[in-house]
């Protein structure tokens, strides 16, 4: 097979570059056993890319960035860079990624593997058998909101200030995601904002409203408040299928659904653009833990997020359904036969480090094609 799926891979920071390597090895491994090559670029984002040339990402990157068919990235940041200007720290990287590739839909599924229902926070009958996908707006809001910034006022006196802000189409576009999506589960969607103080929440639950009723007649569509949806979603997980919402509420929502699954460490994540006339989507996919500078470096990084992050690529960009259930159910096998990393480990189990979890994982991959 050609190898014209352009793939670039931006390890970054911290155990990215740990979990990433467990991604390599899978591709590897599709390219011995299921002759899928892919054409993988590696370039540097984040704090590496600030030492290598002073910012967080580059244009030549965020070039081959926006000319590849999917981006693998692993996470930025850590200490270090603390005192780094805002424009150029590591999160600049990440964060001009998702505005220049358009990539508007941040698909964050919470699935809570049998194996790890005790692993969670809360009580095993509340998160067994959940599956649950946030569905994230990713590239407006508070994040990007103009003006923006810290200024001095005339008696001395800084003021911090960030801007809320949605437009119409913003709101629609990832709302039509959230409902495709559904329409493939249980066709449940609840959007999620705070009309009750702020005008774009107003905006938002209309405008999910609208789709809903003139694009999606027969999905079912509730509202929520942000605060409510934490507690809630810590209160009975499963009553949710499809939540859409902000850029912030996004951010917080899915930490919180995170601890639902066992661990941070465990959730994936794709960030979607839109459709071109081919159907084709820039996308990027990412674990959502971050770069975890306290484990960095140590081989205590938990690889199933970044694996199950290239499982979604294989899905969603690629049409590779079959392979990315082979991924899936191979990651299902490993956790089943009592193998974890530090973050999810429980007493009797056998505790690995990352390369051996990502070992692992191709050792049952092995064994399901075989
Ligand atoms: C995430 C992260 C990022 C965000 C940070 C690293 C900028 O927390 O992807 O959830 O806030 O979006
Ligand atoms: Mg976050």
């Amino acid at each position: 097979m050609a190898a014209n799926k352009k793939v670039l891979m931006l390890p970054g920071d911290g155990i990215g570059v740990e979990v990433m390597s467990e991604v390599r090895r899978l591709i590897d491994w599709m390219d011995k056993r299921r002759s899928v090559t892919f054409d993988v670029t590696e370039d540097l984002v984040g704090g590496a890319a600030y030492e290598a040339h002073g910012e967080a990402i580059s244009d030549k990157t965020m070039d081959v960035a926006i000319n590849s068919d999917a981006v693998l990235f692993g996470a930025v940041g850590g200490p270090q860079w603390d005192n780094v200007g805002y424009d150029v720290r590591p999160e600049a990287g990440l964060l001009r990624l998702r505005k220049d590739m358009d990539l508007f839909a941040n698909l964050r599924p919470a699935i809570c593997f049998d194996a790890l229902a005790d692993a969670s926070s809360l009580k095993r009958e509340l998160v067994a058998g959940l599956d649950i996908l946030i569905v994230r707006e990713l590239t407006g809001g508070v994040y990007f909101g103009e003006p923006r910034g810290i200024e001095t006022l005339a008696d001395g006196q800084r003021r911090g200030v960030n801007t809320q802000v949605y437009t119409t189409e913003e709101i629609r576009r990832v709302c039509r995601v959230a409902f495709d999506l559904a329409e493939k589960r249980g066709n449940r969607v609840c959007s999620v904002e705070k009309n009750n103080v702020m005008e774009s929440g107003v905006l938002w639950r209309e405008e999910a409203t609208w789709v809903g009723e003139n694009e999606y007649p027969d999905a079912d569509l509730s509202h929520m408040l942000a605060d409510n949806c934490a507690m809630q979603l810590v209160r009975t997980p499963k009553q949710f299928d499809v939540i859409v919402t902000d850029n912030l509420f996004g951010d917080m929502l899915s930490d919180v659904a995170s601890m639902l699954t066992g661990s941070l460490g465990m959730l994936p994540s794709a960030s979607l653009g839109p459709a071109d006339e081919s159907g084709r989507r820039r996308a990027m996919y990412e674990p959502v833990h971050g770069s975890a500078p306290d484990i960095a470096g140590q081989g205590k990084a938990n690889p199933l997020a970044m694996i199950q992050s290239y499982a979604m690529m294989l899905r969603y960009s690629f049409d590779m359904g079959e392979d990315a259930d082979l991924v899936e159910q191979a990651v299902r096998n490993v956790l089943d036969s009592g193998k974890r990393t530090g973050d999810i480990m429980q007493d009797g189990m056998e505790l690995l480090s990352c390369e051996q979890m990502g070992q692992a994982v191709t050792a049952e991959l092995d064994k399901l094609a075989a």
